[in-house]
């Protein structure tokens, strides 16, 4: 059966710097389902050879060495354009004609990808149900809609249900690049594929955990969408609790999109709800010094550039064991990582002297840069008494799988055109993830509370962030990669 990816809003920088390099890879590893042609779709007049040659240059800087003209020139034929509006019902119309024509009018599985603004997405939707681009007509039909999924819970209700009047749920392909990471997934493996970590992944060993989605980079040339959505919107309600969710999940009775799904979701709704006084507490928000003077950003903006939160989850796994999430930009490096901070051992034998860690073992799940995973834990400093170090036990992917570790795009395109989405937000899954969201973005827009606190570009944000941690009696874990 044919396959089709149809990009619309195919003139974007999404198209070039991410879509189009994951499937050249996926063609050069001979994995793209057999006669899968890509189609694009936006305003630019191209003809298909022109856009052919425009995406030449973006995927050749994009993918770098990996280039081949020769192999381009054989995927390009592959690649085809419409020019069209948005806005425009006809041109949709044209545009159902012209898939039936490089389908030869067989049964075909059809991927659309909503790579518009977001603000059209719903036009967008309602056009391919009008013009019959929905109708499965034997084949299949599916819609990937990249973040953001709406704006808070109300809006993501109403994208949700716009969506469902012309897809079902099981065509929906809410992507979220975190959950297409290797090391993500691997997370899955860590916790379901072995049994020596399950016995001690609760309250009962773990004294917390920390998610650091840390950049170095500051909101640049995005500073008008950013302005809008800060921090919370653009990192947390996606990124960072679908980090959460698999970190905590239980185990699913089956690798299969809805069991998987089902479990993520319960995590969700064990987290409990902020009150005013608890988003005060357990929030902490910052700016960091120079983003005002960023193009599009409003005089006087108040919008959070980084933040740090405390979850707590009320099930009997993480019952009284804190989840601590922070992210930022302009922080002192790229890192994204999870860090469980096991208990302290109850009585300790080996008086030492003054330490900064506590003699506790932690797991450090890298998810990047530099994939892998380090495991803590206390080793005898040999021909020095009974001093103890704290020691790690690395696994790095680098050293022990060959080649590069594929971009997250390259296996979420491939699920999209095989059916599978397990590694795909459910509608249920996006709202409950607002319904977490939302009280803590309405307390900060109404409120002076807590504090939007100035940092230094180059820091772990707001100096106040690690005095918040240590009001708790504990440590962030301020390292930039643990592995290279
Ligand atoms: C995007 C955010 O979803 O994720 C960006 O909109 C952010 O602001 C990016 O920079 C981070 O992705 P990654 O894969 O580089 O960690």
């Amino acid at each position: 059966m044919p396959h089709t990816f149809v990009i619309l809003g195919a003139s974007g920088d999404l198209t070039h710097r991410k879509l189009v390099p994951a499937l050249y890879h996926l063609f050069r590893k001979n994995r793209l389902p057999k006669e899968t042609r890509i189609v694009g779709f936006s305003r630019t007049a191209f003809s298909h050879d022109a856009w052919r040659e425009d995406l030449a240059k973006a995927v050749a800087r994009y993918v770098g060495n990996d280039f081949d003209p020769g192999l381009w020139d054989r995927f390009s034929q592959h690649i085809y354009y419409h020019a069209g509006d948005i806005g425009q019902a006809a041109d949709f119309t044209s545009l159902a004609k012209q898939l039936a024509q490089i389908e030869n009018s067989q049964a075909s599985t059809r991927v659309y990808y909503l790579a518009t603004s977001p603000q059209f997405y719903e036009q967008a939707v309602e056009q391919l149900g009008r013009a019959g681009l929905a109708d499965e007509n034997g084949g299949q039909r599916r819609v990937i809609i990249e973040k953001p999924f709406g704006t808070d819970l109300a809006t993501a209700r109403e994208l949700n249900a716009s969506v469902h009047q012309v897809f079902r749920e099981r065509q929906v392909y809410r992507i979220d690049h975190y959950l297409g990471k290797e090391t993500v997934q691997n997370l899955l493996v860590l916790r379901f594929a072995n049994t020596i970590f399950e016995p001690i992944w609760n309250r009962n060993y773990i004294d917390h955990v920390q998610i650091t989605v840390a950049e170095e980079v500051d909101v640049g040339r995005r500073a008008g969408y950013y302005d809008n959505a800060g921090v919370l919107r653009d990192m947390f309600q996606n990124h960072l609790l679908q980090l959460v969710m698999i970190t905590a999940m239980e185990a699913p009775v089956r690798y299969e999109a809805d069991a998987v799904r089902n479990e993520k979701v319960k995590v969700l709704q064990a987290i409990r709800p902020m009150s005013a006084a608890d988003v005060h507490r357990d929030t902490f928000r910052g700016q960091y010094h120079g983003y005002l003077d960023a193009d599009g950003v409003r005089p006087g903006s108040r919008t959070a550039t980084f933040s740090s939160i405390k979850l707590w989850i009320d099930n009997w796994r993480w019952q009284g064991v804190p989840f601590y999430l922070r992210s930022g930009k302009a922080m002192s490096c790229r890192t994204t990582q999870i860090v469980v901070q096991f208990n302290e051992p109850p009585h300790m034998l080996f008086p030492d002297g003054p330490r900064d860690a506590a003699y506790a073992n932690r797991l450090v799940i890298q998810v990047q840069p530099a994939e892998g995973i380090q495991l803590q834990f206390e080793t005898k400093v040999p021909d020095a008494g009974m001093r103890l170090r704290q020691t790690p036990l690395d696994f790095r992917y680098q050293r022990e799988f060959r080649g590069v570790i594929p971009e997250a795009y390259e296996r979420l395109l491939l699920d999209a055109l095989e059916g599978d989405a397990s590694l795909f937000a459910r509608a249920d899954e996006v709202e409950a993830a607002w319904s977490v969201c939302d009280p803590i973005l309405q307390e900060w827009a109404k409120s002076d509370l807590p504090t939007l606190y100035p940092y230094e570009p180059g820091l772990w944000g707001p100096e106040e962030s690690t005095q918040w941690m240590a009001d708790q009696g504990r440590l962030w874990f301020d390292n930039c990669p643990v592995l290279h």
